[in-house]
């Protein structure tokens, strides 16, 4: 089954094309990740898949259902620390269902597996304020996760977590993805993390925004942090960087 289908999906804003028939698909369970120079149409690409934007022509479907509006099928993480300071752990989780209008109530075992699943087992009382960057994500994760979307769109999440926490996030996320098994889109900046979650990496292009390569990544699952230390890793990584600076060459500085 196709989890996430996009094809020639063409975006202006004004005058300037932001995309160009962009096309991909994600199988079910896939875990795909987006990397390009900045501006050149990842977080636009992820509204549209999402429902939030529309595209000027093109077609997006979630699961095989074109998409005409905000889709229920995806849950997005963000960046930026989107929970809601004056709101705990728990409360902060549970508001992905009340934004939907699922009972509470009936799912508050799925809450707490959920917290139990990113590892915040006992922290349930505290407040935002209260937790590191990285633990804030895992609660940004578990809010995501507990309307149990068959599609997670995550835009560079990890962004501002510090090196170590980074890394540590990398395994738990893919830790989590085996356990839940969404499909998964997730652009990112840094192309090791792009490569080591992914099973295809798309390179986007700028100006227009279009997909430059796709790299299918060969590394087996469960995968290890040392595997980026690997030459095969390494050259993958070079290959991406190798288009990406000629994209930033050609489109005129970052
Ligand atoms: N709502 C909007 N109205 C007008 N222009 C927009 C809008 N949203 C995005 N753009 C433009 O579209 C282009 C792509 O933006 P987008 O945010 O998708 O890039 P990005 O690849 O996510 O960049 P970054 O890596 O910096 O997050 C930019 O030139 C941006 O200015
Ligand atoms: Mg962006």
């Amino acid at each position: 089954m196709i989890g996430v289908s996009v094809q020639g999906v063409n975006k202006r804003f004004g005058g300037i094309q932001v995309l160009k028939d962009v096309s991909f698909t994600a199988n079910e369970g896939e875990f795909v990740t987006i990397v390009g120079p900045s501006g050149c149409g990842k977080t636009t690409l992820l509204r549209i898949i999402d429902g939030l934007e529309k595209a000027d022509s093109g077609d997006v479907r979630i699961d095989g259902r074109p998409v005409s509006g905000p889709a229920r099928e995806c849950a997005f993480v963000f960046q930026a620390d989107s929970l809601m300071p004056w709101r705990t752990v728990w409360d902060n989780c549970k508001l992905g269902l009340e934004l939907r209008n699922i009972d509470v109530k009936a799912n508050r075992g799925r809450i707490q597996e959920l917290l139990n699943l990113v590892g915040l087992r006992g922290f349930e009382k505290h407040y935002p304020r209260q937790l590191s960057g990285g633990m804030r994500q895992r609660v940004n994760l578990a809010r995501a996760l507990v309307v149990d979307p068959d599609v997670l769109l995550m835009d560079e999440p990890f962004a501002a977590l510090d090196a170590q926490t980074r890394e540590i996030m990398q395994k738990e996320l893919l830790r989590i993805w085996a356990d839940q098994r969404k499909t998964v889109v997730f652009i990112t900046h840094q192309l090791d993390e792009a490569v080591y979650l992914a099973d295809q990496v798309l390179v986007m292009g700028r100006k227009p925004g279009v997909i430059a390569d796709e790299i299918t990544v060969p590394f087996e699952r469960p995968r290890e942090l040392s595997i980026k230390r690997t030459e095969e890793f390494g050259k993958l990584v070079e290959r991406i960087w190798g288009t990406i600076e000629g994209v930033i060459r050609e489109t005129g500085g970052i």
